[in-house]
């Protein structure tokens, strides 16, 4: 059964792809909408209103962002009052081209611009008119900041952005095209929405920002490793905020990762003992191509300097594999330095080039796509095994959880995260129920290289 056009909820429905970046965006854009009388929906085909919340990063990512713009078409021809939108990096990079060619599309949003989505959506639903605002916005744009608390998907934890868009071009990159420079919100701001996070009960705050590590230094070259960060002043300022208890980043740029963010990040309790930094490839001569302003030995000092202070610290990164002129031996180096440091979490990309990149300009693709995917299956291989080792070693160790809800898997169990951002699940106690965003203690009986698995041991304070 369908609903008429006359219902009186006005219901929407956004799904997001790519990074926490969009994740962010879209519960800002949920959050606008809400204080405009909308009402989410469960999903595309109760709603009055869908956005898509794009991403340009890879080739994949647009074809299916593009597949579910045709499904939604369909939708359309059954309820032809609904209203659609695609907001995010590729309504930026195509936007004006998609809304002329796709006759069902209402309005593209750019990624500054999202303050403007309720006010657009009106301005269609009144007129029945076609909306693009693509410009380019500042750091301090109303709904940057802008939360929902009432059915927020992890109330445990929420996002912050720090800044906006990106200056470094790496040469793969489409993100500073599609996202602007690099403008830093000022500190008062990020402070001010933390210690409103945190008086709603938000114990953990997620910063986020392409390269968080230049935070305050925004189009500005590399620093020398003695230079002062306003990224950890940053996140000293955070940890003083009372009802703040953990604090996670991503990304840095290990560029930016001087000594002076090793301290704070070393020093500071509040800021969790887990980083993801972008690695992209173990080869020098690769990372010359890519545009990464520097070598494997820098990586690997601060990978060292901050197991050194803190030999908990779990790392994380991002590798591409097949980058243009990739041999074996420069992948071999990418293998040895991820177990080097021994990274037991990774994001593999195979290599896609971006129309308007340099890479994609002056280099050929030139790993067939069968060396791309063997060379991504062995380091997921490798990861694996790594992952698997570094578990087990845990079996036996008491954590602290942050609650997150009950396991995806099996309702009865319930799930956290380390401070490491290890999965662990466990069972509760039915005398003392538990709460997304409660801290519990548990002591790890068992481990795989994706879970870890806790029984809950009374609190000793
Ligand atoms: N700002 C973050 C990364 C954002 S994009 C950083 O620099 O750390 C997330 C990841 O996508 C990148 O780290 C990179 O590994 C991957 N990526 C970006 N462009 C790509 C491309 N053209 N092909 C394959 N992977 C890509
Ligand atoms: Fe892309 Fe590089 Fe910017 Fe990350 S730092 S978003 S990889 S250009
Ligand atoms: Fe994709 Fe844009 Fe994020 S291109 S990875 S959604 S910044």
């Amino acid at each position: 059964m369908t609903s008429d056009r006359t219902a009186p909820a006005r219901r929407f429905y956004i799904k997001t792809y790519g990074c926490q970046m969009n994740l962010r965006d879209s519960d800002s854009a949920a959050a606008l909408l809400i204080e405009h009388g909308w009402t989410p929906a469960d999903g595309e085909a109760d709603a009055d209103l869908v956005i898509l919340n794009t991403c340009s990063v890879r080739d994949q990512a647009e074809r299916k962002a593009v597949g579910k713009l045709g499904f939604l078409g369909k939708l359309k021809r059954e309820r032809p009052w609904m209203i659609f939108g695609i907001m995010g990096c590729m309504a930026q990079n195509r936007g004006a081209e998609l809304l002329k060619s796709i006759r069902h599309l209402d309005f593209v949003i750019g990624t500054g611009q999202i303050h403007r989505i309720p006010e657009v959506v009106d301005e269609v639903e009144e007129n029945r008119v076609k909306r693009a605002c693509l410009e380019h916005g500042s750091a301090t744009d109303h709904g940057i900041d802008a939360h929902r608390f009432d059915g927020a998907e992890s109330p445990h934890s929420a996002f912050v952005s720090i800044m906006r868009g990106c200056s470094r071009y790496c040469s793969y990159c489409i993100v500073p095209f599609v996202r602007g420079p690099e403008i830093s919100r000022p500190m008062d701001s990020i402070l001010a929405e933390c210690r409103m996070l945190a008086e709603h009960g938000v114990p953990e705050i997620f910063l986020l920002g392409q390269n968080v590590s230049a935070y305050g230094l925004d189009n500005t070259a590399p620093p020398p490793d003695d230079a002062p960060s306003p990224f950890a002043c940053l996140l000293r300022a955070i940890a003083e905020i009372d009802g703040v208890r953990r604090i996670r980043f991503t990304s840095p740029h290990p560029a930016y990762f001087t000594q002076a963010l090793i301290d704070a990040f070393t020093q500071t309790e509040k800021v969790c003992k887990y980083v993801h930094l972008p690695l992209q490839s173990g080869s020098n001569r690769i990372l010359k191509l890519m545009n990464r302003p520097y070598d494997t030995a820098k990586y690997l000092s601060i990978a060292d300097r901050m197991k050194e202070r803190c030999p908990e610290m779990s790392f994380s990164t991002d590798v591409i594999v097949g980058f243009p002129t990739e041999t074996e031996a420069d992948f071999q180096a990418t293998r040895e330095l991820m177990d080097r440091v021994g990274f037991d979490n990774a994001y593999i990309f195979k290599y896609s080039p971006r129309s308007g990149t340099r890479s994609a300009q002056t280099m050929p693709d030139d790993v067939p796509q069968e060396v791309k995917e063997e060379r991504n299956q062995i380091l997921l291989a490798d990861l694996e095994r790594r992952a698997g080792d570094a578990n087990r070693k845990l079996i036996g160790r008491t954590f602290e959880l942050l609650v997150e809800g009950p396991s995806k898997r099996n309702a009865a169990r319930w799930s956290g995260r380390t401070d490491t951002f290890k999965q662990a699940v466990f069972t509760p106690d039915p005398e003392n129920p538990v709460e997304s965003g409660d801290f519990v203690r548990v002591k790890i009986v068992r481990a795989t290289p994706t879970t870890l698995y806790g029984k809950l041991v009374a609190d000793e304070a």
